[in-house]
């Protein structure tokens, strides 16, 4: 660490160092049970463990052989475009974070968090607990907004209702040390760490918001924007005010405060915001936040808390990227949240409201997971009884930051949406037939694994036909192979999901005319958000409209749409079923506490069958920037959506 010296040439406040530094040997225990903490505090705690070979071999032989099962590797060699950006040889990588010297267990994790976030793939990365329990947070979250026909990035104008929702823990702080953050609100910025701010947008958005493969997309990560969390409106703070490393001190930037003409440069403190688990010192800050625990990797006894199943006991396939901004929910700042009634169905996921035309009926969908499967089916069937019963004929479905869900929650969308004479609702689906995937299969077939406890069984899944595969049948056998960029793909048959029946009834027909339908969002709309929007565009080319993102800069209309997605405990747990735990081929157990999670199984294109979703670029239709009074307030972006789109 540079010393105070240092720190105050180069005008940084010395955060840690305003106390004169006693002789603390522990660095955690510096500020055990303390939620908010300096950044150059965290990060010495996390830097304070030594790197160990032992654990780096256990991590890359774990994620070494997980990848065997990850469905795009062989896309990233060259990957096609507009998403070249993530080009990537991944076991070349793997091979150069092997050989690395690293100083310490955080430089080796943080290089291989690094490494999988940039392959842009929300569901396909390595997740350290140990080193993702802070979130760094700048009281002066960053926003895109047209003012007199111009688009420029200003601090959130709301900052200061929004940031006070941190409660004063936070706040006093800054009080502390004098730091007037108050005034930042609206501020339009210049500069940020001497860069333009679109273009410090970009480096944020390449190098660390990740899980989408689109580069515009990924700009509207680095911004603040409302969001559902849980339940409740909720506000993002956007990657470049709340990132997870408590690496950064101080972010610079040149502004014009409001009501000014002169601008001054201000280097505002990030104030660490500890989410991990209680402890008192460095060993117990390891133990209880990074060692292995009896979760870790999951096993045998999971099998008896499987949790979500659907009517005929199937495990529920999850498509959900990991947003890690979620753990600091803050709210939606009450003065924009909407005013209009919410229809029936809105006490889950969705929120559902008539505008004052009462002619549009709206449904933000916040996210596919809801904590009850079924409800969200009836929040569904009451929403749009209730707006049938009120005369509405258009559909407006905000998407916005929705980071996706069960994958049959998008295809009983889909099907609601169009009507259960489409038939099968979804859409082509493989995963990878590598050695160890056959071996789980044809092990799963000789010892009668139930389809009720893992997702190999043949069971699960429907022959494109849509009859259900018998128990007996192999879709690994034979493989299907064909040549991704140079490199041999061995994939499984193709087959449909099984998603019925459904826990409400279906209608015949669409609800409403399908040409008055009309989706929009941010394009923060991850996996099954993306295979759902991605259904409605390709069979009723539905508008699809995205707002905010950088100006000039062409923006697919959808984030990530690779498919089935499976943690380490879940693929530990097929492997564990199959009693093919020994094999030489099987992923050790880890030894830290942390999940390497990977995209299992591919959607392909209704419109072009031997493309994976993913890889279809589909850009959005319309494009609107943010203004001051839509940014934040849902309710104006919709009025102002249906009157652009209807
Ligand atoms: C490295 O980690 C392993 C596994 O946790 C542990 O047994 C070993 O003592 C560690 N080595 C050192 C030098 O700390
Ligand atoms: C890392 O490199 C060493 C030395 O070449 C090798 O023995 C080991 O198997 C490699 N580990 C992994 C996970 O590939
Ligand atoms: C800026 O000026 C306008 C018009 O005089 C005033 O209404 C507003 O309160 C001022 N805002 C700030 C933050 O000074
Ligand atoms: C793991 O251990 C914790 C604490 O001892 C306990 O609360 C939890 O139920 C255990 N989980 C499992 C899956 O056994
Ligand atoms: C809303 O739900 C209530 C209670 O379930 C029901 O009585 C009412 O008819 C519903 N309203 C509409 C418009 O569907
Ligand atoms: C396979 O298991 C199911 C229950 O999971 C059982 O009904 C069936 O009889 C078993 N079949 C064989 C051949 O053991
Ligand atoms: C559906 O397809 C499978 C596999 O091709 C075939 O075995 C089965 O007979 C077909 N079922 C119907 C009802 O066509
Ligand atoms: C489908 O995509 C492949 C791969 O990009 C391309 O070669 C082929 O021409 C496409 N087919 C159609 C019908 O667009």
């Amino acid at each position: 660490m540079p010393s105070p010296a240092v720190l105050l040439a180069l005008g940084l406040p010395a955060l840690s160092l305003a106390v004169p530094a006693p002789q603390i040997s522990d660095p955690c225990a510096k500020f055990a049970g303390q939620t908010f903490v300096a950044p150059a505090d965290a990060l010495a705690c996390l830097k304070s463990f030594p790197f160990n070979e032992t654990l780096r071999q256990n991590v890359l032989t774990n994620v070494d052989r997980v990848f065997n099962f990850y469905t795009f590797e062989d896309y990233y060699l060259n990957s096609p475009p507009p998403f070249q950006q993530s080009t990537t040889n991944i076991r070349a990588d793997l091979a150069r974070i092997n050989n690395t010297v690293y100083e310490t267990d955080y430089d080796f994790n943080k290089d291989l968090y690094d490494f999988t976030n940039r392959l842009n793939d929300g569901h396909t990365r390595w997740l350290p607990n140990c080193y993702s329990t802070f979130q760094n947070l700048l009281p002066a979250p960053v926003v895109t907004l047209e003012e007199n026909g111009v688009q420029s990035v200003f601090v959130a104008p709301d900052s200061v209702e929004f940031i006070s929702l941190l409660g004063t823990e936070y706040t006093s702080f800054f009080d502390s040390i004098n730091f007037d953050w108050q005034r930042l609100a609206g501020a339009q910025v210049l500069a940020i760490e001497g860069m333009d701010p679109y273009a410090y947008a970009d480096l944020i958005a390449d190098t660390q918001s990740g899980n989408y493969l689109d580069h515009g997309v990924r700009v509207n990560s680095v911004f603040s924007s409302y969001r559902i969390s849980g339940t409740d409106f909720s506000q993002r703070f956007g990657d470049i005010a709340g990132p997870v490393f408590p690496d950064k001190n101080t972010l610079s930037m040149k502004l014009l405060l409001v009501n000014t003409t002169k601008a001054i440069t201000v280097e505002v403190p990030y104030l660490a915001d500890y989410l991990g688990a209680p402890f008192t010192d460095q060993a117990s800050f390891w133990v209880n936040n990074c060692a292995a625990n009896n979760e870790t990797n999951g096993g045998l006894e999971g099998v008896a808390r499987v949790a979500k199943r659907d009517s005929l006991g199937r495990k529920l396939a999850r498509a959900v990227i990991v947003d890690t901004a979620p753990k600091n929910a803050v709210g939606l700042p009450s003065p924009f949240l909407p005013t209009l009634p919410p229809v029936n169905g809105s006490e889950g996921v969705i929120k559902s409201y008539i505008l004052p035309d009462k002619k549009t009926g709206v449904m933000f969908v916040g996210s596919f997971e809801p904590d009850d499967f079924n409800g969200f089916q009836t929040d569904v069937a009451a929403t749009v009884a209730a707006f049938k019963e009120a005369g509405v004929s258009q559909l407006l479905i905000d998407l916005s930051n929705n980071g996706g869900g069960f994958v049959c929650l998008g295809q009983f969308l889909h099907e609601y949406l169009a009507g259960s004479r489409i038939g099968n609702p979804g859409f082509q689906s493989t995963s990878r037939a590598n050695p160890l995937a056959q071996k789980i299969l044809k092990a799963d077939i000789a010892r009668n694994v139930s389809f009720e406890v893992a997702f190999y069984p043949s069971q699960n899944w429907a022959f494109l036909n849509n009859t259900e595969m018998p128990a007996s049948f192999d879709y690994n056998d034979p493989d299907v192979t064909s040549k991704i960029n140079g490199a041999t793909y061995a994939e499984s048959q193709r087959f449909l999901d099984i998603c019925t029946p459904f826990a409400v009834d279906m209608p015949e027909e669409p609800p409403f005319n399908l040409q008055n339908v009309a989706i929009v969002g941010n394009a923060n709309c991850a996996s099954t958000c993306a295979m759902f929007s991605t259904l409605m565009f390709e069979h009723y080319k539905t508008k699809m409209a995205v707002f905010g993102g950088k100006p000039g800069e062409t923006m697919e209309f959808k984030g990530m749409a690779g498919n089935q997605v499976l943690e380490w405990t879940d693929i530990n747990l097929e492997i564990e079923l199959a009693g093919l735990k020994d094999d030489p081929l099987a992923p050790p157990d880890l030894l830290v506490n942390a999940d390497f999670r990977h995209n299992w199984r591919t959607a392909y294109s209704f419109l072009n069958e031997t493309v994976p979703i993913a890889y279809e670029s589909e850009p959005a239709h319309f494009r609107f920037p943010y203004t001051k009074d839509t940014y934040n307030n849902p309710q104006n972006l919709w009025i102002f959506a249906a009157s652009q789109l209807f």
